[in-house]
């Protein structure tokens, strides 16, 4: 354990450390696994709200214990892998980027592997991509017309496949493989289960997809690979970073490292920009003031038929701060897990060896103490003055300490990149408001058909 974190997390003392208040109600043995699968969110709040910063409840008979506020998230984010460990609690995921990557590999190995990345999300980079998502966005409203209908999250599923494939793959997968990288994309997805959480390589049908998908996946970087090497050919892109790495012994990554790294991701990238980039989009149009000064940002900007560039982008505070207030309202990631794998101490709570740990954004980002009527979405919380993301471990959609995600700038990019390119050349109206979070999957979304119209503007630019 480090210095830092002496203060927060020490092996307890049975004399002084407090036991987490427990939640009420839950069945002998299963605890409040019911409850959690009916209505996870419903769970955390009302733990939450009965029991602090700090409570307990029992889930597939092991307590979980839940820390919520900046101070509490704080605690818990600075605690070493070592303590408190993703690898241990995300163990389903080991067998989707492979046995030896992220969280299959040793703490350390890992952070090796992480850190191989961001020379791919460096701002030269950052320049290719934005490029890259204004392309593909155009490209495909080019053959919209004046006006229509789309399916939003259906379509910004398949926009941000484009962009993340073309950005992380590679122009090999998005030009000559895309259809049949969907397919394997999807069996992979179908193969995040519940049952993972009891054992990830149990003899279930998804789980066999999930494995010849992920060996077909590994065959197809492969060749990739194989045929860039053969050509010297360059991309710009996350498998060329990848094919470049070294570990601090020199030692090359395999293929399977190579693949497993790009799934990973894919995974973390993908479907939390698209589920985000659809609720900007409908937040915005539920709230005409907020849609009127983003549309005036991004027009007055483009209008004229300016490039979308990283450095013009870079310059739209007001959209920016729609996405961020997008994602704060809607977290992607509503929960974020730890296993404890040693006893210790975190903000004078026991944790035991065994526990689960978790911080919520959803829970976190609904506190009226932290954001101001925090259920209302309120772009104008991040301007002058206000501030409120600015507490530390206050705003936490990204995560944060050691594991915060590396690919924050780049996925608020691609949805102001993709806002701009949409606003200034369309009009567009929700088809109906009621649309709700959709509770299915590790990563929420809005509930599909959300269907949206859109108008040519008179003077768009094209
Ligand atoms: C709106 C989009 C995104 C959201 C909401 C999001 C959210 C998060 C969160 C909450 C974590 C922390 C997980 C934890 O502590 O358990 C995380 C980690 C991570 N994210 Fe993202 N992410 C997004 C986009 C991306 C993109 C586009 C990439 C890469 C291209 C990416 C790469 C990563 C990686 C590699 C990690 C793991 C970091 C580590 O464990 O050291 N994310 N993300």
């Amino acid at each position: 354990m480090t210095a830092g974190t002496q203060t927060t997390a020490t092996r307890f003392s049975a004399s002084t450390a407090k036991t987490p208040p427990k939640l009420k109600g839950g069945l002998p043995v299963i605890g409040h696994t019911m409850a959690f699968v009916k209505d996870t969110i419903g769970l955390l709040q009302r733990t939450h709200d009965e029991c602090g910063p700090v409570g307990r409840f029992k889930l597939f008979g092991k307590d979980m214990i839940l820390f919520v506020g900046p101070e509490a998230q704080e605690a818990l984010f600075r605690l070493p892998d070592e303590v408190l460990s993703p690898n241990a609690a995300y163990k389903m995921m080991v067998p989707v980027f492979g046995e030896g990557v992220a969280y299959g590999a040793e703490p350390a190995r890992m952070a090796e592997q992480m850190h191989m990345l961001y020379p791919a999300l460096r701002n030269n980079r950052m320049r290719t991509y934005t490029e890259i998502v204004a392309r593909e966005t155009s490209g495909i409203i080019e053959s919209w017309g004046d006006e229509g209908e789309i399916e939003a999250s259906a379509f910004f599923g398949m926009l941000t496949n484009f962009t993340s494939s073309s950005c992380l793959l590679g122009k090999e997968f998005r030009n000559e493989m895309s259809e049949e990288f969907a397919r394997v994309y999807y069996d992979l997805e179908r193969g995040i289960v519940a049952w993972g959480y009891i054992h990830p390589y149990l003899p279930i049908p998804a789980f066999r997809r999930r494995d010849r998908a992920r060996a077909r996946l590994g065959e197809m970087v492969s060749e990739i690979v194989e045929k860039r090497k053969q050509s010297g050919y360059r991309g710009e892109d996350f498998l060329q970073t990848l094919m470049d790495a070294e570990y601090s012994d020199g030692r090359k990554l395999s293929d399977h490292e190579i693949t497993g790294m790009l799934v990973a991701a894919m995974f973390a990238g993908h479907h939390t920009s698209s589920v985000t980039t659809a609720w900007t989009l409908i937040e915005l149009l539920r709230h005409p003031r907020f849609l009127g000064e983003v549309r005036e940002e991004i027009h007055r900007r483009y209008a004229d038929g300016e490039d979308y560039t990283y450095e013009s982008l870079r310059d739209l505070e007001t959209t920016e701060n729609a996405v961020k207030e997008a994602l704060r309202i809607h977290p992607p990631l509503f929960i974020l897990l730890r296993a404890a794998l040693q006893d210790c101490e975190i903000l004078g709570y026991r944790v035991k060896k065994g526990n689960w740990v978790a911080v919520s954004p959803m829970v976190a980002h609904r506190d009226d103490q932290v954001f101001r009527d925090a259920l209302r979405f309120d772009p104008d919380r991040y301007g002058p003055g206000r501030e409120e993301d600015k507490r530390p471990f206050a705003y936490i959609s990204f995560g944060g300490g050691r594991h915060k995600c590396m690919g924050n700038a780049f996925a608020i990019l691609q949805i102001k990149t993709i806002m701009a390119v949409l606003l200034n050349r369309y009009d567009f109206d929700l088809v109906g408001d009621a649309i709700e979070t959709d509770f299915q999957g590790l990563v929420l979304g809005p509930k599909p058909p959300i269907r949206i119209r859109y108008r040519r503007r008179a003077s768009a630019a094209v």
